[in-house]
């Protein structure tokens, strides 16, 4: 560990984060109607959404174990169906009034809410009525739905974040939307989709700003750095390549209000090019962010590529057995990805890299120059409960203890960092492989496929972030 020279802000937000469908459950209760994750959850290997964490029965029980390891804020999305079962219209009371409660539990705990407009659960009846996110009315229903959550809470929350991953989304378009099979080759419609969720995150600016000015609003993308596999000058350039098409196309239009040109001359020449409308450049310019949140897990490894390579994507390791993800995404004529042979993975093959954390943070910082929030950051990971009743996740420790190390010199370096929010507060259901891959501070007693008790039990890791978050960050 490095001498810090520099200390986090005295009101730092040290936090934690969830999202929804991840652990809510109640998914089909409450006036709550189906989401797209509650759908394609259904076929799932691992488990449904039905059931999830059972957040919404534990509220208090969760926001009192927040309060105990002394959280300053929570990061945690509400689900658009929930809020509006049919997408738009009656908004649904029940739904509307548990997340009061939930605010409400949160400010006298003294922790301060953010909040994700959307993590994945778009209302079902959308994607019957037009198809979701490939259809270009998603932009009007999303900015109106974003204008409803800053009227109705825009009182009690300060903070607040359109829409989880948009790159992820572009990059698992199949795993984060539902997309049926014949349009799932459909590259360009890929594109078009994503040029979808820019002008709705834009509209939401707009349409919320109209309403509050005073509220703070990002997206948030998954940074992930690429390096370079070699010191060759064409890996160098495959590396930026990647930055660009990976990161910094799906950023520009949330900080700078437009697309890179270099991305945008890429997807051109290779027939990829989305339909922009008349206007769509003046409002992209109204999404520009007030703070930038990113999410970060690992960096990635890039090499070159030759024009006439095919377009891939990576396979992903679904059974946590490492070493099984041997296909990489390739852009031809641009970079492929690749095994970084210098850096350790987790059980699924996601690289452990603290250093890229650092770098990533002070680059974007750089490029952007507005004060970030890290929203997600974490290590999955098969826990066991113990005999003694305890999990001691010290792996969760060390993966932690070295990207708050890493946080600490990025501060160092200059970036103006206000929030760190660990991934994840409680287990909640991976994305890819339910409670087989947990991420939780706190445990939560239930398999796949059996429900058991869905007690809390707090995790090694649980005692340790409390000294971090009481020694504001001073105490690894
Ligand atoms: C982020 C998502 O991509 O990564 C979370 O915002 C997700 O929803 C997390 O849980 C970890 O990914 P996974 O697939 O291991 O759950």
């Amino acid at each position: 560990m490095k001498t810090y020279r520099r200390e986090f802000k005295k009101d730092f937000l040290w936090g934690s984060a969830t999202s929804a469908y991840q652990v809510e459950g109640a998914a089909f209760s409450y006036g709550k109607a189906a989401s797209q994750q509650d759908i394609l959850s259904e076929n799932s290997l691992f488990c449904t959404t039905e059931t999830a964490s059972d957040h919404y029965h534990h509220m208090e029980e969760d926001v009192k174990l927040m309060k105990e390891l002394g959280l300053k804020t929570y990061r945690f999305s509400m689900s658009w169906p929930r809020i509006f079962p049919a997408g738009r219209g009656e908004p649904n009371p029940e739904g509307v009034k548990f997340y009061h409660q939930l605010i409400d539990a949160l400010c006298e705990a003294g922790i301060v809410p953010i909040v994700t407009m959307y993590h994945y659960d778009l209302p079902w009846k959308l994607v019957e009525e037009y198809g979701g996110w490939l259809n270009r009315k998603i932009v009007d229903d999303f900015a109106n739905y974003a204008a409803f959550l800053v009227k109705e809470y825009g009182d009690k929350v300060k903070h607040w974040i359109t829409i989880n991953e948009q790159n992820i989304i572009y990059r698992m378009w199949t795993r984060k939307n539902y997309i049926p099979e014949e349009l799932q080759k459909d590259e360009k419609l890929r594109y078009q989709m994503n040029h979808h969720y820019t002008m709705a995150h834009a509209a939401a600016c707009r349409a919320v700003r109209a309403i509050r000015p005073d509220v703070m609003l990002s997206g948030v993308p998954a940074v992930e750095p690429a390096y370079p596999r070699t010191s060759s000058p064409a890996d160098c350039a495959a590396a930026a390549a990647a930055n660009m098409m990976r990161n910094y196309f799906f950023i520009d239009p949330y900080m700078k209000g437009s697309y890179p040109v270099q991305a945008m001359n890429y997807l051109e020449d290779q027939g990829l090019m989305f339909r922009m409308e008349p206007g769509d450049e003046a409002l992209m310019k109204e999404g520009c962010c007030d703070f930038l949140a990113v999410n970060y897990y690992h960096s990635v490894c890039a090499k070159a590529c030759e024009e006439d390579a095919v377009r891939a994507d990576t396979a992903l390791n679904l059974y946590g057995i490492k070493g099984s993800a041997t296909s990489f995404e390739t852009a031809p004529g641009l970079y492929t990805l690749c095994k970084n042979p210098l850096l350790e993975t987790t059980d699924w093959d996601w690289p452990i890299d603290a250093e890229g954390f650092s770098y990533a943070l002070t680059d974007l910082y750089e490029r952007y120059g507005k004060p970030m929030m890290i929203a997600e950051n974490g290590l999955g990971a098969r826990d066991i409960l113990t005999e003694d009743g305890r999990v001691h996740d010290d792996y969760r420790i060390a993966y932690l203890r070295k990207h708050i190390d890493a946080l600490h010199d990025a501060v160092d370096k200059g970036v103006d960092l206000f929030a760190y929010c660990v991934w994840s507060f409680m287990d909640l259901m991976s994305t890819s492989n339910g409670y087989e891959k947990r991420y939780g501070l706190v445990y939560v007693n239930r398999e796949d496929k059996d429900l058991k008790d869905l007690a809390r039990i707090k995790k090694d890791s649980y005692y340790w972030y409390q000294h971090v978050i009481a020694t504001n960050g001073r105490d690894l």
